[in-house]
């Protein structure tokens, strides 16, 4: 089995003045490849904090974390945007760009990554036929239902190939029956396409359906369940 990520005594103290703040004060846990794992946690327990990290946008205080074996603590701040190209995220707020079409919003991080006009359509066509919007590949973001944007944001964040999804409450700005359809997509991502998945939420139903649980408290993980299916 592959190791995605690996964290060790994992501490994140934020400075707040002159006052530390201790967002996350020493979590261990290990992600192997294919896993869908949900954290959960009240407000202000750290899981922003976390997932910061584990998107490598932050370095940790003390401890270590490896995604696919890079220690983020030790890298510059160049290697840690490289780090950053391993993960897909996805949003709460879709993040789209209204005046793009769909396939236009999905292709973009490859036009960052400076792949050829050619690839990277099709690629982009392909994960939006997965994602289940092969007949909006050119409706424009703003011509989407919140549902389909949501699709939109997943193949945006698939079309690079990430080592894993990173989602912070994709359904949250979603009504319950949208909610329960996107959350079908990733787990069938999931399960046929072993695609890793780690996904912040308040949402218990949408938790369920995950593999396993990550649940915290006042900066400490304290529960690691597997999910009974
Ligand atoms: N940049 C920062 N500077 C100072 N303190 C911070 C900073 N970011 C977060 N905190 C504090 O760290 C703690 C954890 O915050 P975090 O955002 O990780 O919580 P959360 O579990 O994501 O909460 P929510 O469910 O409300 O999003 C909180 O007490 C918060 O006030
Ligand atoms: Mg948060």
């Amino acid at each position: 089995m592959t190791t995605v990520l690996e964290a060790q005594n994992l501490t994140k103290t934020y400075m707040l003045g002159q006052v530390p703040v201790k967002a996350l004060r020493g979590a261990d846990f290990v992600v192997e490849q294919g896993e869908f794992v949900t954290i959960l946690g009240p407000s202000g327990s750290g899981k922003s904090t976390l997932l910061n990290l584990i998107g490598a946008l932050d370095r940790p205080t003390s401890g270590s974390l490896l995604i696919e074996g890079i220690d983020v603590s030790e890298l510059s701040d160049n290697e840690l945007a490289e780090a950053r190209t391993k993960v897909g995220f996805v949003f709460q707020f879709f993040n789209l760009i209204p005046r793009l079409n769909a396939i236009g919003n999905v292709e973009l991080p490859l036009v960052i990554a400076g792949v050829p006009k050619k690839e990277r359509q099709e690629r982009a066509r392909e994960v939006l036929i997965s994602v289940g919007l092969g007949d909006r590949i050119h409706h424009k973001s703003s011509e989407l239902s919140g549902g389909e944007r949501q699709r939109v944001a997943v193949a945006r964040a698939l079309v690079s190939n990430p080592s894993f999804l990173l989602m912070d409450e994709p359904t949250g700005n979603l009504d319950s029956v949208t909610a329960a359809s996107l959350i079908d997509l990733i787990v069938e991502l999931n399960e046929e396409k072993k695609v890793t998945c780690i996904m912040v939420t308040h949402d218990l139903e949408m938790a369920k359906r995950t593999k396993r649980t990550l649940r915290m408290k006042d900066g400490h993980l304290v529960a690691d369940e597997v999910n009974g299916q």
